[in-house]
């Protein structure tokens, strides 16, 4: 990873993928892409981003970095994952909430152990950042010790941040369960001491409706009413026997979401992660509440939870992002992520575009987390955490690029097929 002075201008030559408008209603043209473009940093921000050649004219003093034929874009946007599960990714055989209580809630205990969270956290970013993904939304662990590590060594890194402390206050093993009423005041003091520092956001996190009382809710509720400026990012729809579950603690809910809604816990900033199986009532209330949905199609491929209708909730006007929900979802890389929302689209029978999963994996996250005007496009303004994607990065993906005819053509063998080896380089805005 390239770490420039920020404070001398640059300007990064190759091809160059922006967005001008949302693919899922305007189609491919919504995508800018240059042959021979040209990005100019200044400051950590982008300034322009044009054609070489009059970038190049405009501003001959800046110095040049040429990446050739390699993919210019915005890094990428994993809107909800979990550091701590880092070391339990790719753990067999189990469904939701047997893969919780077997593999899960015994790796969260050890949390409680700072160096062990700061150990932790200084490997998911390391692995997150071979991947090309520059901002994550992660859920942390019961133990506000989990969130330090997490935010001590994004800001360290001067990395654009999102994390919470999970809260649990019934059906979690000892040693992960708080109350509601220190859930409330942990949370607190930890968005206190970190919301809106550096690059760093709070999301208060309840971790999802089985593990928590009404009484932790809506402790939750009253603390994101208090600080409305945080997110809020929680579980919500993702296999059957939960929502079953769901139905028998809360009898009195309409639903899932109702869940949520009662404790003031759905609308903007509020991130939904996986929401597979929605009523129309669900499906209504978070489109006219602004509240986004984090696709992890990974995740729902292995832990066998199921289809998620994306083409369907982005036509409703509803934000969605995409995830890795890392250690449910099974790669780091946000482009395995598109390659799995890719195939789940097919089985769905509404098949994406490369155009659509880029955008999903960068400006559809950064609308989610209500970070759009900060970071997810290379565009004037926005922070320069840049992503260079190498489109031959493997002999079976070179073979298959050299026959493209487009752009699109171009990247999806890298969508499908590539991993860390397609990251040529990251820049990062403040580092
Ligand atoms: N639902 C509640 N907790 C979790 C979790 O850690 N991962 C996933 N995939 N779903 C959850
Ligand atoms: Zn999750």
């Amino acid at each position: 990873m390239e770490q420039k002075n920020r404070k001398d201008a640059h300007l990064l030559l190759g091809q160059t993928l922006s967005f001008e408008g949302d693919p899922f209603f305007e189609g491919p043209t919504a995508a800018q892409h240059r042959r021979r473009g040209a990005v100019l940093v200044y400051d950590g921000v982008i300034i322009e981003v044009d054609e070489a050649e009059t970038l190049r004219k405009a501003h001959p003093e800046v110095p040049v970095v040429d990446h050739g034929d390699h993919l210019l874009m915005a890094g990428f946007i994993d809107a909800h994952a979990h550091y701590p599960q880092t070391g339990i990714i790719a753990s067999w055989g189990k469904r939701l909430i047997d893969w919780l209580d077997t593999y899960t809630f015994p790796e969260e205990i050890r949390f409680g152990d700072p160096e062990y969270a700061a150990m932790a956290a200084e490997l998911y970013f390391n692995l997150i950042l071979a991947h090309g993904t520059t901002t994550a939304a992660s859920f942390c662990t019961v133990h506000p010790e989990s969130v330090e590590a997490f935010f001590s060594e994004a800001q360290s890194r001067g990395l654009r941040m999102v994390a919470g402390k999970t809260c649990m206050d019934r059906n979690a093993p000892d040693g992960l369960r708080d109350s509601a009423q220190s859930a409330y005041d942990d949370s607190k003091a930890l968005l206190e001491k970190w919301h809106g520092v550096d690059r760093l956001s709070y999301a208060i996190t309840p971790r999802f409706s089985p593990t928590s009382t009404p009484d932790q809710l809506a402790a939750m509720g009253a603390l994101w009413a208090e600080n409305p400026t945080c997110l809020m990012q929680t579980h919500l729809a993702e296999q059957h026997e939960e929502i079953d579950w769901v139905k028998q603690l809360f009898p009195e809910a309409r639903d899932y979401l109702d869940t949520y809604e009662q404790h003031g816990l759905i609308g903007k900033g509020a991130i939904m992660g996986h929401a597979i199986y929605l009523k129309q009532r669900e499906i209504d209330r978070i489109a006219e509440t602004g509240t986004a949905i984090a696709h992890c199609p990974t995740s729902n491929a292995f832990i066998g939870s199921g289809l998620c209708d994306v083409q369907g909730l982005n036509q409703r006007g509803i934000a969605v992002g995409l995830a890795t929900d890392i250690g449910g979802g099974s790669s780091f890389s946000m482009l395995r992520t598109m390659a799995a929302g890719y195939d789940i689209s097919q089985l769905r029978g509404g098949i994406l575009h490369p155009a659509q999963l880029l955008w999903l994996a960068t400006v559809g996250s950064a609308r989610a987390l209500c970070l759009e005007d900060k970071i997810g496009n290379l565009a004037p303004g926005m922070e320069a955490d840049i992503v260079v994607l190498d489109l031959a990065s493997t002999p079976a993906i070179a073979q298959r690029a050299a026959r493209a005819e487009d752009i699109w053509g171009a990247v999806f063998p890298t969508i499908m097929m590539g991993d860390d080896r397609a990251i040529a380089q990251v820049y990062l805005s403040r580092s």
